[in-house]
């Protein structure tokens, strides 16, 4: 995993490539959108996200900074190991917690459900907050309950839990009615792992967060979620623009394909637009009716990003529909022990490898 140091110089190289697009600026512009959508509990939830997976010591700063300039919408996990310094990050900002949506995720060493609420309350207090907008079911696998995340064989093979995905939906929907959770939803879940949800419980998930980018655009996924009033916030929105994709132990080949800022269609596009590349990729998702939560610890590119709500062109998401190549980054099935994505695109190819 890249240094923070070495992300910040290989990020200033990139902002010589994109002055031509847009130079940086402090503050949000006003020609921007802020777009925000209704989610099936009646909040609402903004189209522009602020991702916090990886670089722990940043995210603090980064955090504040982000809220500061406008952004309203915050991505994290319990996983990340990071709530402390969102926690922090949000009271530095002096951004009023009520104008913050704020989500993070259960993980699956704590899916027991009488491991929920008290897990539920580790996140409360790193988080220092008394509620979180929104709890996501991180993924559909339940790994041994007790303190270790990774629970492992001698042979160091995940061991699972003896739970379900849907008892712990339903400890999660009890949790909703408590008030330190204003809506409850998943992540990495199958369409058929939704089907349960909704045959099997009486909570229609609010949010499935998943990887979705110009090059995994999961269209029969996205309006079957829509047509369930199932709102898609895209994870990884900029693709395989992670470095983890690339060095993680189950990255696949595909992961060395063109980076998104690289991509010939999308620079064409986007100097139709004075926008950069990224840019467009985080509008193509908002324009498709989804959120983003893009992660960055450098300033030009959480400022970039910022601006990143502007329509585009028919002509030009048509264009864009054409980068789909069914290319999934993120697929831990092998390490997790568990097929994960079994009825979607892109799990061709996954290799077994070890990341934590
Ligand atoms: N539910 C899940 O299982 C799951 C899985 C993965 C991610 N997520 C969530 O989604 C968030 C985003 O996903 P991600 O971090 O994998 O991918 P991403 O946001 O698509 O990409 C992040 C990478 O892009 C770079 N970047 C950001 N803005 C840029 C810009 N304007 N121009 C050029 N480069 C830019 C970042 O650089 P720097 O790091 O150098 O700033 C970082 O290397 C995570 O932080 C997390 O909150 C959830």
């Amino acid at each position: 995993m890249a240094s923070v140091a070495s992300r910040a110089t290989r990020a200033s190289g990139l902002t010589k490539s994109l002055l031509p697009f847009r130079q940086p600026s402090s503050s949000r512009s006003l020609s921007t959108r802020a777009t925000t959508y209704t989610l099936n509990t009646g909040a609402k939830i903004p189209a522009l996200g602020f991702g916090t997976f990886q670089d722990p010591d940043s995210q603090e700063g980064t955090v504040s900074r982000a809220l500061q300039r406008g952004m309203r919408l915050i991505d994290t996990a319990r996983v990340y190991n990071v709530e402390e310094q969102v926690g922090r990050g949000i009271k530095k900002s002096g951004v009023p917690r009520e104008q913050i949506f704020l989500g993070t995720k259960l993980w699956c060493n704590d899916y027991h459900p009488e491991d929920v609420d008290r897990a539920l309350d580790d996140s409360l207090r790193d988080l220092d907050t008394p509620y979180v907008d929104l709890l996501l079911m991180h993924y559909p696998c339940t790994f041994k309950r007790g303190p270790e995340r990774f629970p492992r064989d001698k042979e160091g093979r995940m061991i699972k839990g003896e739970t379900g995905f849907l008892d712990t939906w339903r400890a999660m929907e009890k949790l909703a009615e408590t008030g330190k959770v204003k809506a409850i939803g998943v992540s990495n879940f199958s369409k058929g792992e939704i089907e349960v949800l909704l045959n099997e419980s009486s909570t229609v998930p609010a949010v499935h967060q998943m990887e979705v980018h110009p090059y995994l655009q999961q269209k029969a996924f996205n309006a079957w979620l829509k047509s369930k009033g199932i709102h898609v916030v895209q994870f990884s929105p900029l693709g395989n623009m992670n470095d983890f994709y690339r060095q993680t132990g189950w990255s696949k080949e595909i992961a060395h394909m063109t980076r998104v800022i690289d991509q010939p269609l999308l620079k064409e596009i986007a100097e139709k637009y004075g926008k950069s590349p990224a840019q467009v990729v985080l509008a193509w998702g908002i324009n498709s009716g989804r959120s983003v939560i893009p992660k960055s610890v450098v300033d030009w590119q959480i400022d970039q990003n910022l601006e990143a709500d502007f329509e585009l062109a028919a002509e030009d998401m048509k264009r864009i529909a054409t980068l789909d190549a069914k290319a999934r980054f993120n697929d831990p099935s092998l390490d997790y022990e568990w097929r994960l994505y079994s009825d979607l695109e892109g799990i061709d190819g996954t290799v077994r490898g070890r990341t934590h």
